[in-house]
């Protein structure tokens, strides 16, 4: 896996009868899943995220509508549009985020490998930089 990268899902049917993904851990998913969450009523001029994840490691897949994810590794930034439900974007830790662009109704799923714990979070994009330098330290 890529720090971040787009993961196609399978999807069974067709368009006469519809669709259907299914995801398991550690297949689809490259890791164990022990927390989803969903983001939804975002309005549209509204950014979230500003955030990176110590160890946590994340898939976010766009339920319904669309919204863009930045994703940041310190050197390289770029934008990905999440706009269809057999889709994901897997996030490695040490990967700053941002979301925007919510459309109406969108609904963005988001699987995690860990429990909810503020102390995994990296709140500050200069303390985020700084950790970088010292992550690509020769050990
Ligand atoms: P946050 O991760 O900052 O949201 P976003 O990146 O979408 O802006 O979380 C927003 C609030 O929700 C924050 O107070 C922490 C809380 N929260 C939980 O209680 N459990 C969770 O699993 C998550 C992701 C957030």
């Amino acid at each position: 896996m890529k720090n971040f990268q787009i993961i196609n899902f399978k999807k069974i049917g067709n368009t006469d009868v519809g669709y259907l993904t299914a995801l398991e851990e550690n297949r689809e998913i490259p890791f164990n899943i022990r927390r989803v969450y969903y983001i939804y009523n975002v309005p549209k001029e509204i950014e979230r995220g500003f955030h990176a994840h110590k160890r946590i490691k994340q898939v976010l897949i766009c339920m319904s509508g669309s919204v863009k994810i930045k994703v940041d590794d310190g050197n390289e930034k770029r934008i990905f549009e999440l706009n269809n439900p057999s889709k994901g974007l897997y996030i490695s830790p040490g990967i700053w985020r941002e979301m925007s662009d919510f459309s109406q109704n969108s609904v963005l799923l988001v699987l995690a490998s860990d429990y909810y714990n503020e102390s995994d979070y990296i709140r500050d994009y200069e303390r985020f930089k700084k950790n970088l330098v010292k992550n690509d330290e020769p050990r």
